[in-house]
């Protein structure tokens, strides 16, 4: 991460319980958040095969398996786990702070 990356704040804590997962928008990027036993983790929301954001799909343990072909991916790395994915998808640096989730994102 660049140096003039920045922390921002993008859901209160409460807005995601225990097993569900919310998408949101930082400037141009899509971000998934996850909420796995209390923690909270942070990928790309865009899956890596085509256009379909993982948070329209499914979460199963610490995968989260994407609505259109039913691609695998684990959350707490981003790995792929097989056909059709081609590559994984990001992790995401993120943190709670108080009340509220932040990720870090490249400073605009
Ligand atoms: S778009 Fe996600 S598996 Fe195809």
């Amino acid at each position: 991460m660049a140096d003039n990356d920045a922390w921002v704040t993008v859901a209160e804590r409460a807005a995601i319980a225990d097993g569900e997962m919310k998408g949101v928008t930082v400037g141009s990027q899509e971000i998934a958040l996850y909420n796995l036993k209390g923690e909270i983790y942070a990928t790309d929301n865009l899956c890596s095969h085509a256009f379909a954001f993982l948070t329209d799909g499914w979460l199963d343990g610490e995968e989260v398996e994407c609505p259109l072909h039913a691609g695998r991916f684990e959350i707490k790395t981003g790995k792929g786990m097989g056909p059709p994915i081609p590559c994984d998808v990001k992790t995401i640096p993120v943190r709670v702070e108080g009340d509220n989730i932040q990720v870090k994102v490249a400073a605009s």
